[in-house]
């Protein structure tokens, strides 16, 4: 996938420093559209702020766009594909406009930008702009010189500047929670798995940037912070002394902002969960009793294929240490089932090791081969129909043990920080400790706070109770 990198569609050098605003005044109206997991949710939110600052301003109203940015997902196919089916409905918006005289920029940024580059105006020339997720904060800069040029332009390098200082300060949280990168990229290399590709190696911010950050959000009303990375329990940002900081000592660090409530953090392997981390779920009251930690499969011969670097049994006594020092723990975990080669018995130790677990929550995955991966070149790819039942088997489990783990929560008061208003009026949403959403009358003033609220009942998504 580095082929792409540096590539112009006219094969000239990468996009230089071009003046912001190319010179020219900016604006209009952006609609920005986010597939996939968080680390994209956060991006887009800086897209916006960046291109604010640059006198643009948002739409939900993809009709009136003057600028349509799809943040693209490339983990699976069926997530890359999703961004082909929506550029066809955009070409034709596209081509109204232009019949009418009006200019529409249509950028693809994020991980199918870096993984497809070039390619991807090829199959859809409709697209104006090709922006990997290292680049997005040249996107004002890009979309002006595209406009300028009249051209398709593809930046997928991964440039020796660091995008977070060069993207505006965080604009005011819409949210009393916010996401916050902390690390990116992953040095693992699972034999499923793009994210090294799509991500580049794995680099950690500084914890005097990251408190910036964090101190700014806090500021503008945010009680909650996610710290995100792809593997963000091997986060090792430049510390306040100058030497690395594990992800416990950034935890540590910023638990010392007044005002910030709440800090969880995602993604981890379990090969980075370490003893200092481990302990820091038992010191540490505002980090949250919730760990995603992804097993992907119970079956030892398949975690090897996968490069995962660790069996089945450490992974158990592993969630054993963590469960000794925090027993008050929410775990969820990631499930890939057909990986290639995997057998009903293999399939079945997936499940063993689910039940010998027990899971608040959990994410489950037919296997999906990507280009570029060792994987998608092994023998014996389980057939669709296999995947499929594999899945729903698995499913029906992870159904049980959901529900079992929000049925022991009735009758709990726990602390909830409301989110944001509920369907009804005088409702109102928030989050438990352990992420489960949880509906309740409160008062608006409720908003942005942590409130005890005695669980009465819960449904399949969300619990429900009482303000105490
Ligand atoms: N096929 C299916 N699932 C995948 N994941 C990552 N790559 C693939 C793939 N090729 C899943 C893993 C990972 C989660 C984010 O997505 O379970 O933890
Ligand atoms: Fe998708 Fe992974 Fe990229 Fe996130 S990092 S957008 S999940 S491919």
């Amino acid at each position: 996938m580095d082929d792409h990198a540096r590539m112009q569609l006219d094969g000239s050098e990468p996009v230089s420093d071009v003046e912001p605003n190319g010179g020219r005044p900016h604006g209009g109206r952006v609609f920005l559209k986010t597939f996939g997991c968080q680390m994209n949710v956060y991006d887009s939110e800086r897209i916006n702020e960046a291109l604010a600052v640059n006198g643009y301003s948002e739409t939900s109203d993809l009709e009136a766009a003057d600028v349509v940015i799809l943040n693209t997902c490339h983990i699976r196919e069926k997530a890359a594909e999703k961004v082909y089916s929506d550029l066809g409905r955009i070409r034709q918006l596209k081509e109204q406009r232009a019949a009418d005289g009006i200019d529409t920029v249509v950028a693809i940024v994020g991980c199918v930008a870096q993984a497809e580059g070039a390619e991807i105006v090829r199959r859809a020339p409709v697209v104006d702009l090709v922006v990997g997720p290292q680049s997005y904060h040249r996107i004002p800069e890009l979309i002006a010189r595209s406009r300028i040029e009249g051209r398709s332009l593809v930046e997928t390098a991964f440039p020796e500047e660091e995008k977070f200082a060069h993207l505006p300060q965080r604009a005011k949280a819409r949210a009393p929670t916010a996401f916050l990168t902390v690390q990116e990229g992953c040095d693992k290399f699972c034999t499923f798995c793009v994210v090294p590709y799509t991500r580049g190696a794995e680099y950690s911010r500084s914890v005097g940037d990251v408190e910036r950050e964090a101190r700014s959000l806090v500021a503008s009303g945010v009680r909650e912070i996610t710290l995100l990375g792809q593997n963000v329990n091997g986060y090792h940002g430049t510390g306040p002394d100058g030497e690395p900081c594990t992800l416990a000592g950034l935890v540590t660090h910023l638990a010392r902002i007044d005002g910030l409530e709440r800090i969880r953090y995602t993604t981890s392997h379990p090969r980075d969960m370490t003893d200092d981390l481990i302990e820091a779920h038992a010191r540490e009251s505002k980090l949250m009793p919730y760990l995603h930690l992804p097993f992907q499969s119970g079956a030892d011969r398949i975690l090897a294929a996968m490069n995962r670097k660790h069996t089945g049994a450490e992974y158990v006594a592993l969630i054993e240490r963590i469960r000794a020092a925090q027993p008050d723990l929410a775990l969820s975990t990631d499930v890939i089932v057909g990986f290639p080669g995997e057998t009903d018995a293999e399939f079945e130790d997936t499940l063993e090791l689910f039940r010998e677990v027990g899971f608040a929550a959990a994410f489950s995955f037919k296997y999906s081969p990507r280009p570029g991966t060792p994987a998608e070149k092994l023998p014996d790819q389980v057939p669709e129909e296999v995947k499929t039942e594999r899945l729903a088997r698995l499913q029906q489990l992870i159904e049980v043990q959901q529900r079992a783990f929000a049925e022991s929560c009735v009758g709990r008061t726990l602390p909830v920080l409301f989110e944001k208003p509920g369907r009804r009026a005088g409702q109102m949403i928030g989050r438990s400790p352990y992420l489960q959403s949880v509906h309740a009358e409160a008062p608006q003033e409720a908003l942005g706070k942590i409130v005890s609220v005695e669980i009465s009942s819960f449904g399949p998504n969300s619990l429900a109770g009482v303000i105490r």
